[in-house]
């Protein structure tokens, strides 16, 4: 389990002026879920995911990683924790221009110190999660090669590499138009309901709450609502694309 309690976020750029990005808030993500958060624009959605992955210190409160405080451990075993629990998905694009396909999803793992396979395994990996995302046949696609729809698969497959328990993304569609944003989020569900992987999504779109098993809704910093919903089905086949 991954669990926010009552935490804070303040963002004082200057004394004076301080932001409650999040406030007071608690959230316990299980197994299993697909969440999906949404709310306007500075309503605490990024803050907010950011201290789940442990990306931010919260200014108060606790955030559990299985139980771990995650911010009473060592840099060493925090990062390690990070690296084995929580694939992140950034909002803004974040692929390496000048390195194929195959190797955006590999080389993160292969230079990070706290995975010792051989690089033989992590490239079999990297092939076969571009595989499941539908891309195997854009391998040594270097990213403005692909459309923004295929990019947005190379981020997640490479996000899906540590095998990770909490797939956690933001705004991920927000770049896409409408038909691919659907294909994306397919993507999302497919791997939500084949793998068991928890996936925690924000989002400013409404029509995508539809998606999840659980709907959240920010506003000022806070939790608003939070309910659980029926086990959607694909809003249409899962393109091959
Ligand atoms: N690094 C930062 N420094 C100062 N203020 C920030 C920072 N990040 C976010 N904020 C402020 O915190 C509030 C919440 O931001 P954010 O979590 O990004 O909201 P959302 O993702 O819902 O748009 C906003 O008022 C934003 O301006
Ligand atoms: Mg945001």
């Amino acid at each position: 389990m991954l669990e926010l309690q009552n935490v804070s976020k303040i963002y004082a750029p200057s004394k004076d002026n301080p932001v409650s990005a999040v406030r007071d808030s608690s959230l316990t993500i299980s197994p299993a879920e697909f969440i999906i958060i949404t709310g306007r624009s500075g309503s605490g959605k990024t803050t907010l995911l950011n201290l789940a992955a442990g990306l931010t210190r919260p200014t108060s409160g606790t955030v559990l990683h299985d139980g771990q405080n995650l911010w009473g451990l060592s840099d060493l075993q925090q990062s390690r924790l990070r690296n084995q629990k929580i694939g992140f998905i950034f909002q803004f694009p974040s692929l390496l221009p000048a390195l194929n396909a195959l190797d955006n999803v590999a080389l993160p793992t292969i230079f990070s110190k706290q995975v010792n396979q051989s690089k033989e395994a992590v490239y079999e990996r990297a092939f076969g999660l571009l595989h499941t995302v539908g891309l195997e046949n854009k391998l040594k696609a270097l990213p403005r090669q692909l459309s923004a729809g295929q990019q947005q698969r190379v981020v997640i497959a490479r996000a899906l590499m540590n095998n990770p328990h909490y797939l956690l993304a933001d705004e991920p569609t927000s770049n896409l138009d409408e038909k691919t944003e659907l294909e994306i989020m397919d993507l999302f569900q497919e791997i939500f309901q084949r793998t068991g992987i928890s996936v925690v999504m924000v989002t400013h779109t409404s029509q995508l709450v539809r998606f999840g098993t659980r709907a959240i809704e920010m506003a000022d910093g806070k939790i608003i609502s939070d309910r659980l919903q029926n086990t959607p089905t694909h809003s249409h086949p899962i393109s091959e694309k």
